[in-house]
């Protein structure tokens, strides 16, 4: 079986070329991907909209029923995200439209003030609906969401403060002006402010926060602390610490994720050498360090202490897979892109990927949301879906040459 499988191959590869059936494997994973992404979306999105209501599922409870979340969770951009995605990807009208209206629901979050996630819920709704179906009526919401999180600047610190500590377990740490490397994530949506309105103002912040996180957040091995507390008028260092991760000094794998991606899109915005090279930093941490498993999805935390026996973070993973995509198209030849494609084949696989029809709908399994909080263990998210069709659509438009 073995040889007649080889002699297949080689006979293939004399007919159409092996770089000819090297492409044709990857056309059929991205295919056969999109495919199996439509059929669940599809069946969770006949869900809601049977209902009538306009819901936003996040992942799954502990008896399997699908959470819906509040639009001021921070969550709430995935899920329209995902819809735009899936227009990208297959120029279908239909999620065009799902995506418009699951979009604008989230309206009113270009005011919300009183948390730093903006950048996802309003960057993966309206930033996608603009960039990906040119909704030029978005514009104004991009924008006023900026202004929005650029109230959470401090001048004296040089960062955008992550979170309140006046309410929630938050207020309970001691903590006076909390940044969090996840915040990486919010400066695209300042970037494209600054793109959209000629105003400078945003991205002389995301510049600022950028640096700040690069001079406080890492450790010389490059790893990042998750939590970095600063006197917002002096910005002295209080506090370096973790909230989601296992211990202060320990690697909370989606950490290093968010800083991967988060410099990776500060280069596209400045061409700063600086950002890059923090990039490929973060990956050398990462793919050099200790405790990876073989298939690259990575333990929720690279310390977890019980690891063989841990739960694994796909979302994470999709984060890293994403942006190494575009890593490759700033440092080719380095390898980026076989490390991603590597990863996006083990989160393919039926050890990451849900049949369709179960996991609540949801593409990828075995995600965790925050283990010291005791919340979303080994369950699907629908942010590990949404960096997952990402990936998916920039590894297509690198395979394409778009
Ligand atoms: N931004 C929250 C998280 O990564 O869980």
């Amino acid at each position: 079986m073995k040889t007649t499988l080889t002699t297949l191959g080689l006979s293939l590869c004399l007919l159409v070329g092996c770089s000819g059936q090297k492409k044709q494997a990857e056309t059929n994973f991205i295919q056969e991907n999109i495919d199996n992404a439509v059929a669940q979306e599809t069946l969770q999105t006949d869900i809601i909209e049977k209902s009538g209501k306009i819901l936003n599922p996040r992942t799954i409870d502990k008896d399997g029923n699908i959470v819906y979340i509040p639009i001021d969770d921070w969550c709430s951009g995935f899920y329209p995200g995902n819809m735009w995605l899936t227009y990208e990807l297959t120029g279908d009208q239909k999620w065009k439209a799902l995506a418009e209206k699951y979009t604008e629901d989230l309206d009113s979050i270009q005011y919300l003030t009183w948390h730093h996630d903006v950048g996802f819920m309003i960057g993966c709704s309206y930033l996608n609906g603009y960039r990906l179906a040119n909704k030029t009526e978005y514009k104004p919401v991009i924008i006023q969401t900026a202004k929005s999180l650029s109230t959470r600047f401090r001048p004296g610190a040089g960062v955008i403060q992550s979170w309140n500590t006046d309410r929630g377990w938050q207020s309970q740490r001691g903590w006076s002006c909390p940044v969090i490397i996840d915040n990486m994530m919010n400066l695209e949506l300042l970037f494209e402010a600054t793109r959209l309105s000629g105003d400078s103002t945003f991205y002389n912040i995301a510049v600022s926060h950028a640096n700040t996180t690069m001079k406080n957040h890492f450790r010389p091995d490059y790893s990042s602390y998750h939590v970095i507390d600063y006197n917002p008028e002096t910005g002295e260092v209080l506090h370096k610490q973790t909230a989601q991760g296992y211990a202060d000094e320990s690697d909370w794998a989606r950490g290093q994720a968010w800083a991967l991606y988060g410099y990776t899109t500060c280069y596209r915005y400045t061409h700063d050498q600086k950002y890059l090279d923090q990039a490929e930093k973060v990956y050398n941490f990462i793919f050099n360090g200790k405790n990876l498993p073989e298939d690259l999805i990575p333990y929720w935390d690279y310390d977890a202490p019980n690891i063989p026996n841990e739960p694994r973070d796909a979302s994470a993973a999709a984060c890293t897979a994403s942006a190494l995509y575009e890593l490759e198209t700033y440092a080719p030849g380095k390898g980026y892109k076989a490390t991603a494609d590597k990863i996006m084949e083990s989160l393919a696989s039926p050890a990451y990927r849900a049949e369709v029809g179960t996991n609540g709908n949801f593409i990828l399994m075995h995600s965790v949301g925050s283990i010291p909080h005791g919340a979303e263990i080994d369950v699907p998210l629908n942010y590990a879906d949404y960096y997952f069709l990402e990936g998916l659509m920039r590894k297509r438009d690198l395979e394409s040459g778009k």
